[in-house]
Order: C-alpha cells, then structure tokens, then sequence
C-alpha cells in the first residue's frame, strides 16, 4: 500500500467549496471526477479576481490592463510548460479541451502528413473523442483506421499492437488511461516502439494529467493533450503539446484574429507555433483559472495525489467485491482511480439515480467509450471515479448504499 501518512485530505476537502453542499439534503459525496473535477476556491477566487478587478483582452492593446493581462496569460503557458516539462514555452497550444486538442492535432497534423492508404492506429479502449476524429480525417484522406484490441483485463494486447504497426503507420494515438477501464497503458514502449517504426505519437492525457507527474520529454511523446476541467480549473480550457520541430510543420486548424502576420486581400501569412493553432479572443480567465489549477495540484505535489489514489483505488476495489453480484470492468494490475461497474440484474441507470437520492454522484451510461463496452458485452454501465479530495470514509458510505440499493431494485436478490 502507498505510504499517505502525510497527505492531509481534511485540509484538502476545507479549499473545495462543492464539496460542503448538499444533495437531496445530503452530504455530498462526489465520485464523478473522471468525468469533472471540483475546484478549489483558489482557482474560483482567480477567475473573479480577473473579471472583477484585473479584465481587459490580451495581445491586441497597449493600456495597462490590457498589458497585464497579456503578462498573466504569458505566464500561465509557462507554468503549463514545466508541468509538462516541455522543452519549449512555444510547444504549448492552448486549446478548448481534449477533444478540440485532438482534433487540432487530426486536421492540421493529417494535412500535412498523411496521405491516400497511410494507416492510423488508435485502440479499442479509446474516448469517442480518440475515436471519430480518426475517423473523419481517415475518410477525408483515404486513409486506414485500425484498433488495437484489448484483453478481458482491459488491457492492450501488446503483440497485437507490434503486428499492427507497419511502415505505413504514420500515427498512433493512445489513451495514457482508459476512462472506463481504468487502466494505465505502457505509453513509453508504445511511443518507443512507433517511433523505431517512424510513427508518430499523441497521447491522451485527460486521465493522467490530473493524477500523477507526467514528463513531455522523457516520454519523447510527439502530442499530449489534457482538459483544464478534469484537472480542477475551469471548463472551455485545455492544453495540446506538440514538438515544436513538429507544430512548425502544421498548418492552422482555423483563421481569424491573432493567429496572423499579416493579412491582404489577395491571401495571409500566418504566426509560428502557437500563435498559429490560436485564433480568435482566447478564453483569458479560463487561461487564468488554467493556471491556478496547475499550481494547486503543483503545491500538493503529484506523487503524493499519485499515491492518495491508488490508496483510495484499493480500498474501494476491496470493498466494491464485497457487494453481491457486482463485478468490476477493467481488471487490469496498473489501473487509476477509476472502477466501472455493474450489479446482477440492476439496470446502472436505477442504480445511479437510488445512488443520487443518497447524496452520491457517479457516472452512468456508456461512459463515452461504447466500443469498449461492447467488448464487454455490456451496454451501460456505472462508474466511481476518484480525485484528490476523497476519503475511505466517502467509500464506505458508498459501498453500504450500493448494498442497500441492489436490495431495494431486488429484494429476492440470492446469489
Ligand atoms: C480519456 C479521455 N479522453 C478524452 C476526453 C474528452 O475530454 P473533454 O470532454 O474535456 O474534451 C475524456 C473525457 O471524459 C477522457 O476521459
């Protein structure tokens, strides 16, 4: 077990203002941050602080505010950088989230490199958001989407993956972690083996960025995207890495505002990497927000919230057995804080609204992921998903109510 004698969750819990609301009259017990995270007053107090006292646009005005403003905003892509220890403050694109990274990263990066039957290789257990985009660009460009298939661990089949992986792979694009299995996939052997095939990498961090340290460089990773929402800032914000050798090859995903050098009827010249991936009024205070999220997580350190987790990981898979006829999606031995579940006979949807009558949030549906969950045989499902600010005592409240509910939905229940 993690060693989290230091970690001071109490304290933690006092700097989240969500968590001290009540749900149908009851305590509020959130376990739906895979999903979305709470934020600490520290990031709300940011964003009002700005709109409040410090607003005016960025890049475009010499006026004071205008000029802080812009500083702030400068200041946030490289606190953003030594997050992600990337090399370069430029290597760092704002963006609206993953899915808007994602699809940066498919129109520009397909434009410039991929041709007529080149291949793209994603796997089975992706995000829809991992998912259409491929998809869309493949039909666009005549090229191949192929799957990675995973085992009943919900794991990457490895030897597939090197049987896939072909000279004509130009990209492959892979979830650090699964948001319905949990788990975490080996991205250092998969970028290295791509790479000695000469593919390129993205990585989808939504899952990772959050919880534990990640390192842009030592991974030699081509993209990493993550969502500010899922890593307690703001929504409408989130980041695409890209090597800068790499941006500078790729045209812009959109035009407009800013991300010119000069524009004349006849045709525009456009700004380097990321000026060139950023047209358009950014969302300033999201950018704000963005990081003093970063900070936060950064104050508490990400081991020690690597090890809060993966703590509250065990406790809950321990517990979660104990309940009749529930079985756990995604058994893989490296997962994150995140357990997708059913119960014999309970319809998940039953579930999770008994679930929120008690004051418990979790997820329900097909979790974004539904060819992972037809490899399940499963067409919905719930899921529990953990953060920094959750307690084994939130766990045992949540085990007895799946208890008490699987009795309600069905009182003969005899297994
Ligand atoms: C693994 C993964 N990828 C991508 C996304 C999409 O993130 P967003 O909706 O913030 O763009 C999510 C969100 O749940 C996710 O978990």
């Amino acid at each position: 077990m993690a060693d989290t004698t230091e970690y001071n969750v109490r304290k933690i819990r006092q700097q989240f203002p969500m968590l001290h609301q009540k749900m149908h009259g009851k305590p509020f017990i959130y376990l739906d941050s895979a999903a979305t995270a709470q934020k600490p007053a520290s990031v709300i107090d940011t964003m009002n602080r700005f709109y409040s006292e410090q607003y005016a646009t960025v890049h475009r005005a010499v006026y004071d505010f205008a000029s802080q403003a812009t500083d702030r905003h400068h200041a946030v892509r490289n606190r953003v950088k030594k997050f992600l220890n990337a090399a370069f403050p430029e290597e760092i694109v704002f963006t609206k989230g993953t899915t808007d990274g994602i699809n940066l990263v498919a129109q520009s990066f397909s434009k410039a490199f991929i041709e007529k039957g080149d291949e793209i290789l994603i796997s089975v257990m992706e995000h829809h958001s991992n998912i259409v985009p491929w998809q869309m660009v493949c039909k666009e460009r005549g090229a191949v989407l192929k799957f990675i298939p995973i085992s009943d661990r919900g794991e990457l089949i490895f030897e597939e993956f090197e049987k896939l992986l072909t000279e004509k792979t130009k990209l492959v694009s892979i979830a650090h972690i699964s948001n319905s299995t949990g788990t975490i996939n080996p991205v250092e052997e998969i970028i290295k083996r791509a790479h000695a095939r000469g593919a390129k990498v993205l990585i989808d961090g939504a899952q990772s960025a959050p919880h534990f340290p990640v390192d842009v460089q030592k991974l030699g990773v081509d993209f990493y995207v993550f969502s500010g929402h899922k890593a307690y800032g703001p929504t409408g914000i989130g980041v695409l890495y890209g090597k800068k050798s790499l941006l500078e090859k790729m045209p812009p995903y959109q035009g407009g505002g800013d991300m010119i050098e000069e524009v004349a009827l006849e045709g525009s010249t456009y700004q380097h990497p990321p000026m060139r991936f950023e047209a358009g009024t950014p969302p300033i205070a999201e950018v704000m927000g963005l990081g003093e999220a970063i900070d936060y997580i950064e104050m508490i350190g990400r081991d020690k919230i690597a090890a809060w987790e993966q703590d509250l990981l065990e406790y809950a898979t321990q517990k979660m057995q104990g309940v009749r006829g529930l079985k756990i999606m995604g058994t893989a031995p490296h997962k994150a804080a995140i357990i997708s579940f059913q119960i014999k006979d309970l319809h998940p949807l039953d579930m999770g609204t008994l679930l929120d009558l008690r004051g418990i949030a979790v997820r329900t549906g097909h979790l974004c992921a539904q060819p992972t969950l037809k490899h399940f045989g499963v067409g919905q499902i719930a899921r529990a998903s953990f953060a920094l600010y959750n307690t084994r005592e939130e766990i045992d409240l949540f085990v007895e109510a799946l208890e008490e509910v699987s009795l309600l939905l069905r009182p003969t229940l005899s297994y």
